[in-house]
């Protein structure tokens, strides 16, 4: 019998999910059990072809645990199922990885912490970009750095959808939680990372596609705008599809579009490792999104410690 750490993944159709069976393959360990909605017959011949189980939802892939013990359930559904599912393989005693983010709500991460606390497994999330060597090296010369003033920063984030991108579970608030939650979280973790914690912020905008929020951190003012373009209005206008990612520190650019290819077997790796990144690590960035979506919806206020940003 194979000595290799035995995986389930759920949300196997979905577009992040070959990620993560490339990174167990990378690994070296073993897929032995998917599960998504509905498989058509051609998708489960590719996975028994493999000698991976199919399911259409958790509950069967837990009786299949029962008689073959897995090891890791990896999470690659939409943001809205994620507590649930986590709390689910938690009560199985079955370690999780799940995609970003782990929860909507700082309630339901206090409930996975709990969860976690009551169970013999662990869960363990992915934040990417912090082995992204283009950030690796950023911290590296932020933290060596001796302060004077606090650095101004930009940090920029375009990307191009269509739109069944809008009209999938992406589409609303209820089920992805939103821009920040969606795409956000992931510049929000690496920027308390450098720049340390958020002292003040201020949402000018905060749409589905559009957010632009004004963030002060100990070290820094970051001004972060994030937009989402329609794939057809560019078609429309003749424009090309938008991919950009860039900070500007005190006026000197670094992008980071690139580099992103390995960064998920990266995670597993780190995990494996004992260095995965837990429910505490996530807390930050789920804690912080929520204060800014709430302070939205109360009204933003203007704070003039932003000023002279
Ligand atoms: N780390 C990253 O950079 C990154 C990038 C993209 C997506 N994500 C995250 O990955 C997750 C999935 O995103 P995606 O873009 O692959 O979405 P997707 O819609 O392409 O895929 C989700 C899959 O989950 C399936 N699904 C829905 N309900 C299910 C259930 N109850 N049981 C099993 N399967 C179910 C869907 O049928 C679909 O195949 C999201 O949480 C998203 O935020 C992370």
């Amino acid at each position: 019998m194979s000595n290799k750490l035995k995986f389930g993944l759920l949300g196997a159709l979905g577009y992040i999910a070959p990620r993560h069976i490339q990174a167990i393959n990378n690994i070296n360990a073993e897929l032995i059990c998917v599960s998504d909605l509905d498989f058509n017959l051609a998708q489960q011949k590719e996975f028994h072809s493999k000698n991976v189980e199919t399911f259409n939802s958790l509950e069967e892939m837990i009786k299949y645990h029962q008689q073959h013990s897995l090891d890791y359930i990896s999470i690659c559904t939409p943001n809205h199922l994620h507590t649930e599912q986590i709390i689910t393989c938690l009560e199985n005693n079955i370690n999780v990885i799940c995609e970003k983010p782990l929860a909507l709500s700082i309630k339901d991460l206090d409930k996975i912490r709990k969860s976690e606390l009551g169970s013999s497994a662990s869960i363990f999330t992915i934040m990417q970009l912090r082995f992204h060597e283009s950030i690796i090296q950023l911290k590296e010369k932020i933290t060596s750095q001796s302060l004077e003033e606090k650095n101004e920063v930009i940090l920029i984030y375009a990307t191009t959808r269509g739109s069944e991108f809008f009209s999938s579970w992406r589409g609303s608030e209820n089920t992805s939680g939103g821009i920040l939650f969606e795409f956000g979280i992931h510049y929000l973790d690496i920027l308390m990372d450098i720049f340390g914690q958020v002292i003040n912020f201020n949402v000018n905008k905060l749409s589905l596609n559009q957010a632009n929020v004004l963030i002060e951190h100990e070290n820094a003012k970051v001004l972060i705008m994030i937009n989402v373009l329609s794939k057809e209005k560019l078609e429309e206008m003749g424009q090309e599809e938008v991919l950009y990612r860039s900070f500007t520190i005190n006026g000197e650019e670094f992008e980071f579009t690139g580099g992103f290819q390995d960064l998920h077997t990266r995670s597993y790796e780190s995990i494996l490792e004992g260095k995965g990144f837990t429910v505490e690590d996530a807390s930050k960035s789920i804690t912080q999104i929520s204060k800014i979506m709430d302070e939205f919806e109360k009204g933003s206020t203007y704070k003039p410690i932003l000023n002279n940003l």
